[in-house]
């Protein structure tokens, strides 16, 4: 059966990352015989100034009922300072698609990567499960008063009993099946003593399905420290939307910088989108000169989502990218994004 993957560049540097995992996938397929699918999305800002389209009903609908992954550069032009676009194509996929699950690996591949003294690269090995569809991010709130001395701006935090449990209870899953010792669970339910109250008793109930597995409590503040401190002990980590979005910056910089960093954005058996973690990064577009490694990772995440046996062999390609020096120079290689591109599909098995 035909596997079909959307494949939306977006804004800076997104199509020229984008360009390499495809030039990636379009190898795999070749060597392997895959029968897989590529269809290109024009969604973006361009498209955007040019005729007001962010994300159509029936590119939803296509993405929904005829695609089995879908693969995203990255989303924000400094010509749509209110983000109209990114917003209505990102959280459109993320919400649209009820894509619980952001996993984000940290694990750093290379010593040379390693912004800790006295840290192993091979010793920094998390995921984080961040959860991808509600928090702050849903968009509930308002103005009053709006542009008057008494204005007033309301961003609501929603957290619901399913979309707690089914976050934690992906995060404990993994740990099960890849004999995980411990599942962080971050959050600040002593400032938020509502919201995370629930975060904290679903985790405690939860975790009791789980006695195999140390269930660790941390506020998020205290996790940011620990971190930075030592990130060795750390194996799982999950935690809501908006701590999640911070705490995997900071885990970036754990692994070489954004230029690293991969996500995928998962309903588990559904429809799921795969993103590099970093941004557009305007200054750096039409240059050559942006970090494909983190879309090569991203690329292996949307394989094994796709069921092939791949992202083993990537990961271990982009280890030996960054140690030959066949990298970016962000990473301390000499090569642009084709080249650096071209370099890992050339030594394909
Ligand atoms: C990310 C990004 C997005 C987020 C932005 C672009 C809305 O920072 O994927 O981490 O906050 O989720
Ligand atoms: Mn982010």
């Amino acid at each position: 059966m035909t596997k079909k993957i959307a494949v939306i560049g977006g804004d800076g540097i997104g199509p020229e990352v984008v360009a390499e995992g495809v030039r990636l996938l379009e190898t795999l397929r070749e060597k392997r015989g895959w029968d897989l699918e590529l269809k290109a999305f024009d969604l973006n800002a361009d498209r955007y100034l040019k005729d007001g389209t962010t994300f159509p009903d029936e590119v939803a609908a296509e993405i929904r009922e005829t695609c089995d992954a879908v693969l995203l550069g990255a989303l924000g032009d400094p010509r749509v300072p209110d983000m109209a676009h990114a917003r209505d194509i990102l959280f459109g996929l993320r919400f649209g698609l009820d894509l619980y699950c952001n996993v984000r690996p940290i694990t750093c591949l290379h010593d040379r990567l390693m912004p800790l003294k006295n840290v192993a690269a091979k010793d920094v090995d998390i995921m984080v499960f961040r959860e991808n569809t509600e928090g702050i991010y849903v968009g509930m709130g308002g103005h009053f008063k709006k542009g008057t001395p008494d204005e007033i701006a309301i961003q609501e935090d929603v957290n619901t009993r399913k979309g707690v449990e089914r976050i934690l209870r992906a995060a404990f899953e993994f740990a099960k099946k890849n004999g995980k010792k411990t599942v962080h669970m971050a959050d600040k339910h002593n400032a938020m003593k509502h919201a995370h109250e629930l975060w904290i008793r679903a985790f405690r109930e939860i975790a009791v399905e789980y006695p195999e597995i140390d269930a660790k409590h941390v506020f998020v503040d205290a996790l940011c420290l620990f971190l930075v401190q030592d990130p060795t002990p750390f194996e799982v980590i999950v935690t809501c939307n908006l701590f999640g979005d911070i705490v995997t910056d900071l885990g970036a910089a754990l692994q070489g910088g954004m230029g690293m960093a991969a996500s995928a954005n998962v309903n588990p058996g559904k429809v799921s989108l795969f993103e590099p973690v970093h941004g557009s990064a305007p200054p750096l577009t039409g240059k050559d000169i942006a970090n494909p490694l983190a879309t090569v990772l991203t690329v292996g995440m949307l394989l094994t989502h796709l069921g092939y046996a791949e992202e083993p062999q990537l990961i271990e390609l982009v280890r030996q990218a960054v140690d030959t020096k066949n990298c970016t120079r962000e990473v301390g290689g000499t090569l642009g994004t084709r080249a650096t591109g071209q370099w890992i599909v050339g030594r394909l098995s």
